[in-house]
């Protein structure tokens, strides 16, 4: 198993997958970072549609604008929030369901690492186009995707250069802004 500072540092975004199934045991065990996440007041105000249907699966990378490698993986995560059903005075005026959704896909993300497996959070979708394929209710916000499944080389999974992120300096202060 995989500490979780070592996760944080090798997730990667993977854009190209093997068309090999998830291991059942192996797809629950990650799954079950998404149920296990923290929400605000425990409200769990999300459901996550784990779609294997191959045709589904195209019809969501179309509907994703055409991010077509997405579907190679065998497993999409659809991650939807119930705005209705969470709490709604964050910062005393707004919806925690969006927040809640993220640290729950989030969570996924990093356990796939542990389990030697690719994901690419996907914010780049037509959300009606989703629902109307997958069924899902009005009141259900779809927040993100994301393909599951084994990355197509090793080099796929590297950890983040130091470059590639804001420094230190940028993005912390101390005690005031
Ligand atoms: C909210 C959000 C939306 C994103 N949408 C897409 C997307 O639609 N397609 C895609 O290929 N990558 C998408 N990404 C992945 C980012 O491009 C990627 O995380 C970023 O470039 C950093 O690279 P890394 O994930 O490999 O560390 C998204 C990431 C986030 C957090």
């Amino acid at each position: 198993m995989l500490d979780v500072m070592e996760a944080i540092r090798r997730r990667r975004s993977v854009r190209e997958y093997r068309r090999e199934p998830i291991p059942q045991a192996v797809l629950e065990r990650v799954t079950d970072a998404l149920r296990l996440a923290p929400s605000a007041c425990n409200y769990q105000p999300w459901r996550f549609l784990l779609v294997t249907d191959p045709r589904l699966r195209a019809e969501i990378a179309h509907a994703c604008h055409g991010q077509l490698w997405m579907a190679d993986a065998p497993v999409t995560v659809v991650a939807c929030a119930l705005p209705e059903a969470a709490y709604k005075r964050m910062g005393e005026t707004w919806n925690s369901a969006d927040v809640d959704v993220a640290i729950a896909l989030d969570h996924l993300m990093l356990a796939a690492v542990g389990e030697g497996l690719g994901t690419c959070w996907i914010g780049s979708f037509d959300e009606k186009a989703v629902k109307a394929l997958l069924d899902i209710p009005e009141g259900a916000k779809v927040v993100g995707l994301t393909p599951l499944g084994s990355p197509l080389r090793e080099g796929l999974i590297r950890p983040v250069l130091e470059g590639e992120r804001k420094p230190r300096s940028e993005v912390f202060s101390t005690d005031r802004w």
